[in-house]
């Protein structure tokens, strides 16, 4: 039965346009949410410019080479997840559906109400709603807070509003198919998301104490590369970043046509991900450098990363800034928004795909159905609880189901063998992978999921993640 269907839906299968409708919908997928507001604090935390080293380190090492080989297959075998793992063998399709599932309830839902809160503040704005007071404002006006997980208290209307609109535009870029809807609305967001990125760093650049910023954010520090966590840090940021192992990569590249090189294409993705999360850390880093220097603050209590940058930090920022202030506001959560619609369609799509791989559903009702799915499941997130529930799923869902999907990723290689996939790749593209692919594939990237995992698992049971699940 496995194999049947894929063969069948085989003739239908979607194509992009063309090669950058492929590659903006891939970086697309990879710029996101955390490109902006975790990645440069993870640089600055972890040796400033020294940190690229382990970071190019993992890139080339894991990042590429994983990227190669979910292209690869999705090419190869021309479906979704579960019908290309299928394909390979017919025991392995549910691989397939537990990551497309796993990012649909861990990642998908809250990663929109993520984007929802941005779409919140670029309303708020136009009228610095926030006052003088940023913080109160975002946990107890905006989020409410309740005491934890175990009080859900009312849903926050602000956020389920914006959150109709987020999946409104999941909804409408998925339904109308990979050349009309996603191709089309990415080849529109990333231009414009680059443009963005660099108008908030030219305008951040002319604020007084930016520049301190920026040199704390790229200062080297080469004795932090001594620190395993450091490294740990790297290799986990590389997984989320590239949107690796949630079929998201393999269902895209079940779209592009015969001839295409999957190397290149692999590489490009990695680098501009990487290219865009440096430089939107030149925005976010100056931002903070002219804050410090504003309140007079010493410089590491201003710096903050994750919502505490977005929704405290910034629009604290934002407020003193000396013009057009509500202007700036608006720019830097649209940014955040457009970042984050583009990832979270990838998502949408690939679960989408494999529903209509497997049961030959129409496209329309199966994206309308999800999106109406995927809105409702959110709406805990919208309510006073759930900050902590958000918190929760974020850290054992997406961390843990993300790593042990690329573990399993990589067995079934073992399964399909490594050199036929290489054999593949290497026909299609200009430059050669060689056999360092199948060692990376085979040995070394499962050798430090299998670090990052126990690294977690010890980390959780030593203290408890927030006292959680206990
Ligand atoms: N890569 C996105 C980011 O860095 O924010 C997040 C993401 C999107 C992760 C899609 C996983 C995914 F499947």
């Amino acid at each position: 039965m496995a194999e049947s269907t894929p063969q069948a839906a085989e003739p239908h299968r979607a194509q992009w346009k063309t090669q950058w409708g492929f590659l903006s919908a891939a970086i697309g997928s990879a710029i996101g949410l955390g490109s902006i507001w975790r990645f440069p604090y993870v640089v600055y935390e972890n040796g400033g410019g020294a940190y690229l080293i382990p970071y190019f380190v993992a890139l080339v090492t894991a990042g590429i080479p994983l990227m190669i080989l979910e292209y690869g297959i999705g090419h190869k075998m021309r479906g979704s997840a579960p019908m290309s793992f299928a394909k390979i063998n017919p025991h392995w399709e549910w691989l397939g559906w537990w990551m497309v599932i796993f990012v649909m309830i861990g990642i998908e839902l809250d990663y929109s109400v993520g984007i929802a809160w941005c779409v919140s503040y670029m309303w708020f704005s136009l009228t610095l709603a926030w006052g003088a007071d940023p913080n109160g404002f975002f946990f107890q006006q905006f989020l409410g807070v309740t005491a934890g997980p175990h009080v859900i208290g009312d849903i926050r209307s602000p956020i389920l509003l914006s959150l109709i609109l987020v999946w409104v535009l999941n909804w409408l870029t998925v339904f109308f198919g990979v050349e009309q809807g996603i191709e089309k609305a990415n080849k529109v967001f990333m231009p414009l998301l680059f443009v963005l990125i660099l108008i908030l760093v030219g305008w951040t650049a002319t604020l007084p104490g930016s520049k301190e910023g920026i040199v704390r954010y790229l200062k080297p520090d080469f004795s932090r590369l001594g620190d395993p966590k450091v490294w740990i840090d790297a290799y986990s940021q590389i997984f989320f970043t590239l949107s690796l192992g949630f079929g998201i990569m393999v269902t895209y590249a079940s779209y592009l046509p015969r001839k295409a090189d999957i190397n290149f294409n692999a590489c490009v993705t990695s680098l501009v991900d990487t290219l865009v999360s440096l430089v939107a850390g030149l925005a976010v880093f100056g931002t903070l450098g002219y804050m410090a220097a504003q309140t007079s603050k010493p410089f590491a209590e201003t710096v903050q990363h994750g919502i505490g940058l977005a929704f405290v930090a910034y629009p604290q920022a934002i407020s003193l800034l000396p013009s057009l202030p509500a202007l700036f506001g608006v720019l830097f959560f649209l940014t955040l928004t457009i970042a984050g619609i583009a990832s979270s369609i990838s998502i949408l799509e690939a679960f989408s795909a494999a529903m209509i791989d497997k049961f030959h559903y129409s496209r329309k009702s199966v994206v309308t159905l999800l999106s109406v799915l995927g809105f409702l499941g959110g709406i805990i997130f919208t309510t006073g609880g759930g900050l902590a529930w958000l918190d929760i799923v974020d850290h054992f869902l997406s961390h843990y189901g993300l790593f042990i999907a690329c573990i399993l990723q990589c067995a079934l290689l073992w399964v399909y063998g490594a050199p036929r996939l290489r054999e593949h790749v290497d026909s299609v593209s200009l430059f050669r992978v060689g056999r360092l692919f199948d060692f990376s594939i085979k040995y070394l990237i499962p050798a430090i999921l299998i670090v990052l995992l126990l690294n977690d698992l010890m980390t959780d049971i030593r203290r408890p993640y927030g006292g959680y699940p206990w």
